[in-house]
């Protein structure tokens, strides 16, 4: 579905991917994780549209994306949920999820969609009419995943969906994010923790200092320390 090759993308001097291949067939929740700094969310806002890579390829369903702008990507089916969420801290959580329908132009589907993320998401329903600045950090991560499900996306990208947030927390948002999966929605999750990784993925990239240094099914991952090597450095490798 997203087939992403010899990515690199730099800030000026400043090369934060280089020659990144990950791949992501339909129906996967595939994870990339890595340290501060490890390129992330570059990753996520370069599939994006939001940056311009400076090599390599990124093909969505057997076309070629790299370069394309956000809102045409987002109408054939990406959409991002970035990180610290940027949700509107003034506006309501109607007004919220309104953002997320914007593209729309199937209006009566829409209202279908809303009851039915509504519904995975209850707490939003509660504080329909409240202000979004007044939700938890949780909330607030809810919010920002059901805005983007209103876009009826076909692959949801998630920019640290457990930043900030209480372990009983996290456990929400991941049985919300497993739930999605569970339906056939394919997911691509960038994390810095490695904690819960292994409930979700179906399979993992650590990412470190732009370059992938790992990647392997989670089935294989759950058995051994490969992970945490890879994330942290092998033991008497110099980190870079
Ligand atoms: N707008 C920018 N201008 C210049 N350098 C940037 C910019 N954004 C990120 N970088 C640099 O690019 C590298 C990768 O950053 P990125 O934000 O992708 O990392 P990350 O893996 O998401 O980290 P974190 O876990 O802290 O969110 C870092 O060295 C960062 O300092
Ligand atoms: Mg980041």
């Amino acid at each position: 579905m997203l087939d992403i090759s010899e990515l690199t993308v730099r800030y000026g001097k400043l090369t934060a991917l280089e020659k990144t291949d990950i791949r992501v067939d339909e129906g996967e929740a595939v994870f990339v994780v890595g340290p501060n700094g490890a390129g992330k969310s570059t990753l996520l806002k370069t599939v994006a549209g939001l940056l311009r890579p400076a090599g390599g390829r990124i093909a969505f369903e057997g076309q070629s994306i790299a370069g394309g702008a956000p809102e045409r990507l987002c109408r054939r089916g990406l959409a991002l949920v970035p990180e610290g969420r940027h949700i509107f801290r003034t506006l309501t959580v109607e007004e919220n999820l309104l953002v997320g329908m914007m593209i729309r132009r199937d209006r009566a589907a829409v209202q279908d969609d809303l009851e039915q993320i509504l519904g995975l998401f209850p707490i939003l329903r509660e504080r329909f009419r409240g202000v979004a600045g007044n939700l938890s950090g949780g909330e607030q991560q809810q919010l920002a995943i059901a805005r983007a499900l209103l876009q009826r996306p076909r692959l949801l990208m998630i920019d640290e969906p457990s930043l900030g947030l209480a372990p009983l927390v996290i456990d929400q948002v991941y049985a919300s994010l497993k739930e999605l999966n569970a339906t056939g929605l394919t997911l691509l999750v960038v994390e810095q923790s490695t904690a819960r990784v292994l409930d979700l993925a179906t399979r993992v990239y650590v990412l470190r200092g732009g370059k992938v240094v790992l990647s392997d099914t989670a089935e294989a991952l759950a058995s051994g320390d490969a992970m945490e090597e890879a994330y942290f450095g092998y033991a008497g490798q110099a980190d870079a």
